[in-house]
């Protein structure tokens, strides 16, 4: 396109100011910028800008409170009040894997800016004993699971990998995923794809440039999801193995069960089309969206939606009212993504995320912000509940289940590496324990099951178990039974090991 065209295009919406520095640019850096230029469609992204305003200003106004129902039991599966339908949740999920029925797709294509590394989230090594990254635990996970499927079923599975990356983080994720051959899962089985962006935009919609030459781009959203399944032809691949369920979840969380046979057989038993995992919220003031009902349609309600007065609700149990803690763990079927990408999909709104987003001022100079001074548009995963005909929740341990990565270690001291490695060695020790193992301090004296928390360090015993060798803490008895060990445990394909026994 000649560059008069594009000025007319930009000039028609409003965003000239993208060239203002044009004349400054060599050749290689405007025929660049042209590209990226031509590839967008200015009109869309102003309507975008202007319908997430439009919502973002009513929703921060109005409280849902007196729209607001609660789950209704019906719909809800519990592992803990539902215990005596665990294994048959369970057995139908595993037939389902075993008849090569289920996807899992993962969500990683957000910055991680919490976080702050320069690569994507999932390379993160939280400091194991092991020191393996998020993808290589996911990785371990779905290898273990299809193993326990063939075992019982004497078949050969597969349980597809399906991940969403962004222009910020699909070269790196390759890449590491190619020099660590997949960590042991066909390459024909996971499959990469990329989700849209969209350029950061100041509070009147005016494009921000990070550069002369350069618009800020971020990734739509999480919710991006679901156009860039269709853009992408995931569906279609979809179709073509013969998926019916896909299982949805977040890069950060490292106990995530991928592909959780007893939340798969749940949702399919009870013929749900859409589903949430959720933990429970136990503190009113705690800052996670509930899923709940509003005007009788799913939804989740963020914590800024609501008044104190209704988050403190209980029930007659004691329970809180609406404690259905959001997880972004999702269920879906094909027949449902199908639907909201061919129907529902473009009427979708952005949400106003307001950022410290760099800029380049008027003199050209680099500016680094100290306060939200723009926006990023984004769709969330969970923006589709709405659409559910049958729509159920399933309600897991916090301490099993959920344990998000968000901030770097010198933080808040919430969600960080060490919170991942705490919860996750917390998680292993106590599968030990279950599967009748103990731990001994350095004197050979037995540690109690829950150590007491003396001088105010809550450590976690140091125990690692492998994925491949146990998805959810079966399996273990034949190593441990009986049997005391000094931490640092690891158990791997290759034994069990007690590191400082053996002076590693
Ligand atoms: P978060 O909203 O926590 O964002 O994403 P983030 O990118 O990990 O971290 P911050 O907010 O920049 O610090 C929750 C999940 O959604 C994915 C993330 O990769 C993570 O798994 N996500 C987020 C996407 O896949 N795309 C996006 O555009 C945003």
């Amino acid at each position: 396109m000649d560059m008069k065209k594009l000025a007319a295009i930009l000039a028609e919406a409003g965003q000239s100011h993208v060239l203002q520095f044009w004349d400054q640019l060599s050749p290689e850096e405007q025929a660049e910028m042209s590209l990226d230029l031509e590839s967008m469609n200015f009109m869309e992204i102003n309507t975008f800008f202007k319908n997430a305003m439009k919502t973002s200003g009513q929703s921060s106004k109005e409280k849902v409170d007196s729209r607001m129902e609660p789950v209704p039991r019906e719909v809800l599966g519990s592992v803990t009040r539902d215990h005596e339908s665990l294994k048959e949740w369970e057995e139908e999920g595993l037939r389902c894997i075993s008849e090569n029925k289920v996807a899992v797709l993962l969500l990683a294509g957000g910055q991680g800016t919490r976080l702050g590394v320069p690569y994507p989230k999932g390379m993160y090594d939280v400091g194991l004993p092991s020191h393996k990254t998020l993808f290589q635990i996911q990785a371990e996970r779905i290898r273990r699971l299809e193993q326990l499927v063939e075992r019982q079923y004497s078949r050969k599975c597969c349980i597809p990998w399906y991940i969403m990356t962004s222009g910020r983080t699909m070269d790196m994720t390759k890449e590491f995923f190619s020099r660590h051959k997949y960590f042991g899962l066909k390459e024909d089985n996971v499959l990469f794809f990329q989700q849209g962006m969209l350029p950061a935009v100041d509070i009147n919609g005016k494009i921000i440039l990070e550069g002369k030459g350069k618009l800020s781009m971020a990734p739509d959203g999480n919710g991006g999801l679901y156009r860039a399944l269709a853009t992408q032809n995931i569906v279609k691949d979809m179709e073509k193995r013969g998926i019916s369920y896909i299982h949805v979840y977040c890069v950060d969380n490292i106990l995530v069960k991928v592909a959780d046979p007893a939340f798969v057989g749940f949702c399919s038993l009870k013929g749900a089309d859409c589903g949430a995992k959720v933990v429970e919220k136990n503190n009113p003031t705690e800052a996670v969206g509930v899923v709940c009902k509003v005007d009788g349609r799913y939804q989740v309600v963020e914590y800024s939606e609501i008044t104190l007065t209704t988050a403190e609700k209980r029930s007659s149990d004691g329970r809180l009212m609406f404690n259905a803690g959001n997880i972004a763990n999702h269920f879906f079927t094909l027949a449902f993504l199908k639907e909201i990408v061919s129907t529902h999909e473009p009427h979708l709104q952005h949400h106003v995320a307001q950022k410290k987003i760099p800029y380049v001022n008027t003199q050209g100079q680099l500016i680094k912000p100290d306060k939200p001074n723009g926006i990023k548009m984004e769709k969330f995963v969970f923006d589709i509940f709405q659409f559910a005909k049958t729509f159920v929740v399933y309600e897991v341990l916090r301490e099993d289940e959920f344990s998000p990565l968000k901030n770097a270690d010198s933080q808040d001291g919430k969600d960080n590496p060490t919170t991942a490695r705490h919860a996750l060695m917390s998680l292993h020790h106590r599968w030990i324990l279950n599967a009748g193992g103990h731990f001994v301090d350095e004197n050979g004296t037995p540690i109690p099951a829950i150590p007491s928390l003396k001088d105010g360090t809550d450590l976690p015993i140091k125990c690692e178990i492998s994925p491949l060798v146990s998805y959810g803490g079966e399996g273990l008895e034949n190593l441990v039974t009986g049997r005391a060990f000094l931490p640092t445990l690891v158990i791997n394909e290759s034994g069990v090991h007690e590191l400082v026994k053996n002076g590693l």
